[in-house]
């Protein structure tokens, strides 16, 4: 895949990253979409964790087929490789939880209270930070490894215009009222990635997604393609990361969506 060498602190990078246990980095300048350099490289065989960063994506994908902005000097766009000891990968269905939280902590650790909008935007003050997107590499029928993207705002700049949104969004810089070093946030993000990656099969995985969640106890509807909305309160999460939804005295499981607070939501739980 063509893409132009590095110009963007790659040292600073490099050295932040320095200890961490990483199957390759490729820190570049600009790409279209560090997922798409990521599932390439997996498909070539790229080992376990490992990462790709740029400066700048030129062609980012969000969830739902949407795009995703991440101008130079910005913000952070990362994609880690995850290959399983077997096939298929175990726990595929935590995974965008494993993105979700990795941000969530890394947040955290720069004096930021973040939370999870299920399945895996990361929200401060109420307003969208960062997005994780899941992909797989397939050969033939069998699944190659996966690729968690994470995108987070880090400068004012990095959001996108407020006329575009569907969400209203935030960025670090915004929250902290200065502007936090990327290499930094990267080190944090990367380090709680492989900490709750030991983890995965745990219930203990679970449950601190599930602390995370935004609107738990509250009154949401969740929006899926071609079908009736799903109404109800936020309960809590299954064991394989679907979304409990107390509806009409019944508890349903939802695997996918977009969920809403609901209007009629008073707060109260
Ligand atoms: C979303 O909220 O819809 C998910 C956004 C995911 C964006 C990240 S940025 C790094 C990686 N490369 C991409 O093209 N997308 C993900």
């Amino acid at each position: 895949m063509e893409h132009r060498a590095v110009d963007f602190d790659e040292f600073a990078i490099r050295a932040a990253l320095g200890g961490l246990p990483l199957g390759g980095l490729r820190v570049l300048s600009t790409i279209g979409s560090t997922n798409d350099e990521a599932l390439a490289w997996a498909a070539e065989g790229g080992a376990d964790l490992s990462v790709v960063i740029a400066d700048e994506q030129t062609a980012g994908r969000g969830r739902l087929g949407r795009t995703w902005r991440t101008p130079r000097g910005t913000a952070i766009a990362v994609s880690v490789i995850l290959r399983g000891p077997s096939d298929p990968l175990p726990h595929y269905s935590r995974l965008a939880g494993l993105g979700a939280m990795a941000v969530a902590d890394a947040c955290r650790s720069m004096g930021l209270q973040a939370s999870i909008k299920w399945p895996n935007d990361i929200l401060v003050e109420g307003r969208k930070l960062a997005g994780v997107l899941v992909e797989s590499a397939w050969t033939g029928a069998a699944l190659e490894a996966a690729v968690i993207g994470i995108g987070i705002n880090v400068l004012e700049a990095s959001g996108p215009p407020p006329e575009s949104v569907r969400y209203p969004a935030t960025s670090m810089e915004t929250s902290l009222g200065r502007p936090p070093i990327r290499a930094e946030v990267l080190r944090e993000l990367l380090s709680a990635l492989i900490t709750w990656r030991t983890k995965l099969d745990s219930d203990e995985f679970i449950a601190a997604w599930e602390k995370r969640l935004a609107w738990r106890g509250r009154q949401v509807a969740l929006l899926r393609d071609g079908q009736p909305p799903v109404r109800g309160k936020l309960s809590g999460l299954a064991p394989d990361g679907s979304l409990k939804i107390l509806h009409e005295g019944r508890l349903l499981e939802v695997s996918m969506g977009e969920l809403q607070l609901l209007a009629t939501d008073d707060g109260s739980h």
